[in-house]
């Protein structure tokens, strides 16, 4: 059996609904998937939601319902209908309030506890709800009388409990050799430097269970106590996909196929859980850790982390109904370097979507059409060749297939919209429009009305993982599903060989894919 490329995001809090932030971790889930998808391997994509702790407990009850009540309208109005809107092709969706999940977590951890990892202990220290994060001193900040989070810049709170332990300092050296020997499975290497110093600095036992309140997922071996939240949510990666189920029954055969994880797809304020905490759990249950974690950098809002604690968030739709879906699903690949910050600005995103989406690409997409039906009656002529295209076209590919797999999505965009500039500049170099008032010229017209064509069959297949429902049309339009099959089904390594949409296909004139943008907002 091959081994399945295994994409996650980030399993999000239910205390409010997404942002745009999640939908940037969840996009690049997407394009990373379909792009994966189109170079023929199975691909499998988690998304989900973390339901547990005192977080989500308070913000139900300040709404006067129960946690589980809150937990199952967010998640069925909120967060699966945002993703849905965004085309969002995940194949599961985690709850950790599912049976699958807490089922799964509670036999792990026994299994942890029954190998010796997991002790009892007291746990004094600062913690915040936030976060859900027990605090060590550089992550606050002394305001007057009062100690502060960072992240948050709201005052933490003084936890005192006998909690049960995860000896996670055992497991200092063998992550330090582990990024030692696998640098490359902590991205960006500012993260990864971040980890190791943190590694050294000391790294204390974790305590992972709670006993002052209920809203999680009960420790097996004491009644009186749940796991802490991180502890059953880093899980969700794994309980998703079978965790410890036997190897012949469904659960166990998933789990063979899929793991470990190949990207786990975070924000970096969540890195040391992703990089210390979870590879130490793996190692502790013998399970392989993942092949990399990557964590990106945040979208901001006045220099500040656009979040929803902080009542920052912007919503996709606010974009969406601007924009269009695919408008937005490109914007924030294309404008930021994946794991540096960016802020959104309507003004930037106003200028892309007009010189990029509007004037590049769906200009030359209706601009090719409405020349094949005026010279050519919408049929297309025979299939030619132009040298300069298709290597320039090879070149592209090549680049956005290497850039796209190193999570590069800036630049893969950028050399495939490199490619459509050149078309551009073909066709404006060539002047079909000249050449078509004189009958003698029609070979050399066809070919350049040819070779357009063929140019664009090459961007729809490149673009899709980014733009699915954009490129469908186009590729629609071109004639190609019914000549070539399902655009979903074209492949990275073919997508290069030249002269694929035949003689005769029939064109249609191709609605105007990026619609000019109202001038009021
Ligand atoms: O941390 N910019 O959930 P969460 C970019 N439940 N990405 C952002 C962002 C921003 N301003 N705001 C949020 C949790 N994100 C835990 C995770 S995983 C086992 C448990 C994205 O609702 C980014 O991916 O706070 C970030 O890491 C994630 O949402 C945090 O979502
Ligand atoms: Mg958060």
């Amino acid at each position: 059996m091959t081994k399945s490329f295994y994409v996650t995001t980030p399993i999000y809090y239910v205390n409010d609904a997404p942002h745009i932030g999640h939908a940037y971790t969840t996009v690049v889930g997407d394009v990373l998937t379909r792009w994966h998808r189109q170079k023929g391997e199975s691909v499998w994509f988690l998304t989900g939601t973390d339901e547990h702790g005192e977080k989500i407990m308070r913000t139900a009850q300040t709404h006067g319902i129960s946690s589980q009540e809150w937990v199952d309208k967010l998640v069925e109005t909120e967060w699966k209908p945002n993703w849905r809107a965004l085309n969002i092709a995940n194949d599961d969706f985690i709850r950790t309030t599912e049976v699958r999940h807490t089922e799964r977590v509670q036999r792990f951890l026994q299994g942890l506890k029954d190998a010796g990892h997991i002790y009892a202990g007291k746990y004094e220290g600062p913690y915040c709800v936030g976060c859900e994060e027990f605090k060590i001193p550089g992550d606050l900040t002394l305001k007057g009388e009062e100690w502060l989070c960072n992240m948050h810049g709201t005052p933490i709170e003084i936890i005192k409990e006998d909690n049960w332990f995860f000896r996670l300092s055992a497991f200092i050296g063998p992550l330090l050799a582990h990024y030692e020997a696998h640098p490359e499975t902590c991205q960006p290497e500012s993260a990864r430097n971040e980890v190791i110093s943190f590694l050294k600095s000391g790294v204390t036992d974790l305590s992972i269970s709670r006993s002052t309140f209920d809203w999680g997922i009960q420790v097996p071996w004491d009644k009186d106590q749940i796991f802490y939240v991180w502890f059953d949510a880093l899980l969700n990666y794994a309980t998703a996909v079978g965790l410890g189920d036997s190897s012949e029954s469904e659960g166990g055969k998933k789990f063979a196929e899929v793991w470990p994880p190949d990207v786990h797809l975070i924000g970096k304020e969540i890195l040391r859980f992703h990089a210390v905490i979870w590879p130490a759990m793996l190692m502790a249950g013998n399970l392989a850790t993942p092949k990399m974690v990557f964590a990106h950098g945040w979208l901001l809002v006045g220099g500040e982390k656009m979040s929803k604690s902080k009542f920052t968030g912007i919503v996709s739709k606010d974009i969406t109904d601007h924009f269009g879906v695919d408008a937005f699903r490109y914007y924030f690949l294309r404008a930021i370097p994946f794991g540096s910050d960016g802020s959104f600005s309507w003004e930037d995103m106003s200028a892309r979507y007009t010189s990029e989406l509007a004037n590049d690409f769906g200009n030359l997409a209706s601009r090719s059409a409405a020349m094949i039906e005026k010279y050519c009656g919408g049929v297309l002529p025979v299939v030619s060749h132009a040298a300069d295209l298709e290597a320039a076209l090879k070149t592209a590919v090549d680049k956005a297939d290497a850039a796209m797999c190193a999570l590069d999505f800036q630049g893969g965009i950028l050399a495939i919209m490199d490619f459509c500039k050149r078309v551009n500049g073909y066709v404006t170099e060539k002047e079909p429009w000249v050449l078509a008032k004189d009958q003698v010229n029609k070979i050399e017209l066809d070919g350049i009305l040819y070779n357009t064509a063929e140019s664009l069959r090459a961007l729809a297949v490149l673009l899709h993982p980014v733009m699915p429902a954009t490129c469908e049309i186009l590729w629609q339009s071109l004639g190609a599903r019914e000549k070539l099959g399902e655009l979903s089904a074209q492949k990275i390594a073919d997508v290069a060989a030249w002269g694929q949409l035949p003689e005769g296909a029939t064109i249609s004139r191709t609605p105007v894919l990026f619609p000019r943008l109202e001038t009021s907002a």
